[in-house]
């Protein structure tokens, strides 16, 4: 936590019911502050996303690279409207069915969006997070939040207010507790600018469910070879624990021989009769309780100084492509 550059501040950890806490919060966003805010996905940095100050404290942080743009997050379809230049029907459509929820929409941004927002781009992501309580600083704000998950560049995002307080506390004057999250992974971003709506980041809303809706959508995979970088959180070495991550095959149970004592397993099956590892995590074997629960299970090793996670294939079939996604990318670090 500590880095020579950065001056330790005070962090307040406050219940996000307990009387003054959202006042104090509102307040210190008011005054260019950062506020780790708990989102219905993943624990948000928040910053005012109209003040290039505030935004660049964001950045400062968490250590992010500034190429790295951040998502707009606003109360309402209108708030959206007002941080980009066009609101195509698509936009409409969308926000319709999943907001408030864990989709964020990559559209033309207006002149009032600070270009350290968008990462100098000419595009920015807008979300409407479904939590009540940052709903309930966004309505009292009434201007629009910049937030990246709360945790240092790089590192697994926080899904309770202690995540986020291990990696950022001294940095930042204010963690307000809400709680864990209940979707566990961050929002499926998609990008409405081309002529064919494009997920850039998967998400618990699924390509399938945007096809419901607009009747047609690409995946960005295919098309990271065009050279662009259109979604830097694209980048394979994000979402890392410490430890090292292996994806274990079919066979998986035979590696658990070679695991010595700081070796984690995370599986969707209690450990066998014979095996006496202490550190055994049975995640639910659904892609919703999986989700909820991977960045508690993956925070939970990093503190407790795991070296290696063993993490048990996934199920194919829809539902678990986007945790499938993060897990690649957390064993890709090692
Ligand atoms: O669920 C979430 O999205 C959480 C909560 C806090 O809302 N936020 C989050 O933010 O995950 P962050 O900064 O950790 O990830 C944002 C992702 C990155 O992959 C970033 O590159 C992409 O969104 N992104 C942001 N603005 C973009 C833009 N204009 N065009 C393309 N990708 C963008
Ligand atoms: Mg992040």
């Amino acid at each position: 936590m500590s880095d020579p550059g950065h001056n330790p501040i005070d962090t307040k950890i406050a219940t996000a019911d307990d009387p003054g806490a959202l006042d104090q919060a509102v307040e210190l966003l008011g005054q260019g502050q950062l506020v780790a805010i708990p989102t219905e996905t993943v624990y948000g940095l928040a910053s005012n996303a109209l003040s290039p100050e505030a935004v660049a404290r964001v950045f400062k942080a968490k250590g992010r690279p500034a190429n790295n743009p951040l998502i707009v997050h606003v109360e309402s379809a209108e708030m959206a409207r007002r941080c980009v230049a066009a609101w195509p029907s698509a936009a409409d459509r969308l926000a319709e069915v999943f907001w408030p929820g864990p989709l964020s929409i990559v559209l033309p941004k207006a002149d009032s969006v600070p270009d350290i927002v968008t990462a100098g781009g000419e595009t920015v992501a807008v979300r409407c997070p479904a939590h009540p309580v940052m709903l309930e600083v966004l309505n009292r704000c009434g201007f629009p939040l910049a937030a990246p998950s709360a945790n240092l560049s790089n590192q697994v995002s926080p899904t309770r207010a202690g995540h986020v307080a291990e990696q950022l506390a001294d940095r930042i004057p204010m963690i307000l507790d809400g709680g864990p999250c209940d979707v566990g992974i961050e929002s499926t971003v998609v990008d409405l600018t081309g002529e064919i709506a494009t997920v850039l980041r998967p998400g618990m809303v699924s390509p399938e469910q945007i096809r419901d809706v607009l009747g047609e959508v690409r995946t960005a995979s295919g098309s990271r070879s065009s050279g662009t970088l259109k979604s830097p959180g694209q980048l394979p070495l994000h979402y890392s624990p410490k430890a090292r991550v292996i994806l274990a095959g079919e066979d998986w149970k035979k590696s658990l021989g070679q695991a010595g004592p700081k070796a984690y397993v995370i599986s969707t099956e209690p450990p066998p009769a014979d095996c006496d590892l202490e550190n055994w995590h049975q995640l639910p074997a659904s892609p919703d309780g999986y989700a909820r629960s991977l960045y508690d299970t993956l925070n939970q090793c990093d503190q407790t100084g795991a070296e290696l996670i063993l993490i048990q294939s996934l199920p194919t079939g829809a539902g678990w492509d986007a945790i499938r996604d993060r897990l690649t990318r957390a064993a890709s670090g090692s």
